[in-house]
């Protein structure tokens, strides 16, 4: 049997419409009592009590990261879900991880953390290094009502990735996890984009005008953004800005069996 945790998130969404159907699927969520074409079950890694029961029966789980908090929090959420899987006798885990050349965002480290832990593990495991969401980079680079695009991108850019071809990449390694047990998979864009390949796509009228990281530190700030978002999108944007996250290519075209969708038309959709 499969478990998907995250079902209810954009991927997990993405992952479970994909997988509809299939008679040796279940879904993992906080909220179990939302209506699903697969049966449910509650998950919460911050509710371990959840998770004996929850990880039952499981042969391959897609372990989706549940990455929004303090690392300490992040930390805590998957070393729970891998130490209940190795309790329940779960086989093989697929990790959604975050690409090698994130290694300079702020929210690496649990991720990493997860890759280690999942390694020390007698389970089976893949690591899906997931590049960041051009559906990510488009909120971050949004227009604003009068066509402009403020954003402390400098001349920076994204090998950004479609979250659709993601969720197609880990709907194939989870179906079909024998094949890919032991394999880190680096699955990022074919297309760079920055902010001004935004504004051209958004229109001829939109405009981008490069901010200071301070300024949108600020402006993020000011939001009512949580604590640790702050430094999140901040540091999103800074590695993009100093040229980190742009390298194109990796396992995805492969894992796809196609080519990827279009990372522009995916920012600006
Ligand atoms: N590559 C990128 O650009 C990028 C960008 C943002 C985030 N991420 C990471 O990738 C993950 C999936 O992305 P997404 O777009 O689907 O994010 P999302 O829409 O925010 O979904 C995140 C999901 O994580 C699950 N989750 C949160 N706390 C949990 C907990 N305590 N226990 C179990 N599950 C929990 C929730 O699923 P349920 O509601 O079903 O419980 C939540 O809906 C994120 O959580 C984050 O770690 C990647």
């Amino acid at each position: 049997m499969i478990l998907v945790t995250g079902a209810n998130g954009a991927l997990g969404t993405l992952i479970a419409e994909r997988l509809a159907g299939r008679d040796d699927t279940v879904l993992g969520t906080r909220s179990p009592q939302q209506p699903r074409r697969l049966p449910v079950r509650h998950i919460d890694f911050d509710e371990p009590g959840t998770l004996s029961k929850g990880f039952e029966g499981v042969d391959v789980l897609l372990l989706i990261s549940a990455g929004y908090g303090e690392d300490d929090t992040v930390m805590a959420r998957h070393g729970a879900a891998v130490d209940a899987a190795e309790k329940a006798g779960v086989g093989h885990v697929v990790y959604t991880s975050l690409t090698a050349d994130g290694d300079h965002l702020p929210y690496a480290l649990p991720h990493r953390w997860t890759e280690r832990r999942l390694q020390e593990t007698t389970m089976n495991w893949t690591i899906l290094r997931n590049g960041l969401y051009a559906e990510l980079l488009g909120g971050l680079a949004a227009p604003t009502a009068d066509g402009r695009i403020v954003a402390p991108l400098g001349e920076g850019r994204l090998a950004a990735v479609a979250r659709a071809d993601l969720a197609d990449a880990a709907v194939r390694v989870t179906t079909e996890a024998p094949a890919h047990a032991g394999r880190i998979y680096e699955l990022v864009g074919e297309q760079a984009v920055g902010g001004a390949d935004l504004a051209r796509t958004h229109g001829p009228h939109i405009t981008y005008e490069p901010e200071t990281l301070a300024r949108a530190r600020a402006r993020v700030a000011a939001s009512g953004a949580e604590p640790f978002q702050v430094p999140m999108l901040v540091g999103t944007c800074s590695a993009i800005a100093a040229g980190f996250m742009s390298r194109t290519g990796g396992d995805l075209r492969q894992l796809l069996g196609r080519a990827p969708r279009s990372a522009l038309a995916a920012a600006c959709a």
